[in-house]
């Protein structure tokens, strides 16, 4: 994997998020956990200077559990879309799911990401706050995405670090 400067990067946020899909995983070689999300932002915040990514984590995730401990998480674009339907439809507490998906952890900078990624986000957590349902201008939202609870929490994170392979 090759360090790259974020602003060198040629993505489109909205495909490699929403179409593309990325895996969200923290923690380290003691344990780490990592699931595909398909929602997020990237772009700048408290800074024209300092890039960001977000993710959304419904509290049910058990990666919640490592996003909540953790000082740093990753974000990883890879290609083995069979891969990102596992690791989005199985979760870590029953098995150990990087292997049921036939993907390894990569551990770096003392996170954990996906071995074999086409990039790799490392991402320094800013601010982590549960979405409030009463802010929803748009009432449609809550009534739908959380008729049954499982509210997502927002992590912002400040990408330290990007590899490209
Ligand atoms: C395409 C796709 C996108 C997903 N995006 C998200 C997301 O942005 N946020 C979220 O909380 N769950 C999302 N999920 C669901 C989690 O990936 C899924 O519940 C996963 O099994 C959680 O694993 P865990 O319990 O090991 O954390 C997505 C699933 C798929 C298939």
């Amino acid at each position: 994997m090759r360090e790259v400067d974020v602003r060198e990067l040629e993505i489109n946020p909205f495909t490699l998020i929403g179409r593309d899909w990325l895996v969200l995983a923290a923690g380290d070689e003691s344990g780490c956990n990592g699931m595909t999300v398909s929602w997020g932002h990237l772009g700048c915040l408290w800074s024209p200077n300092r890039p960001t990514a977000i993710a959304y984590v419904r509290e049910s995730r058990y990666t919640k559990e490592f996003m909540d401990k953790s000082e740093l998480f990753t974000l990883s674009l890879i290609s083995d879309r069979k891969a990102l339907g596992y690791l989005g439809s199985h979760s870590g507490r029953n098995e150990d799911k990087f292997a049921g998906a036939g993907v390894k952890p990569l551990y770096i900078d003392g996170t954990a990401a996906v071995e074999g990624a086409k990039l790799i986000f490392v991402c320094r957590k800013l601010y982590a706050a549960p979405l409030d349902m009463n802010a929803f201008a748009d009432k449609k939202i809550p009534a739908t995405d959380y008729a049954n609870g499982d509210p997502h929490t927002m992590y912002v994170g400040e990408i330290i670090k990007a590899y490209t392979e």
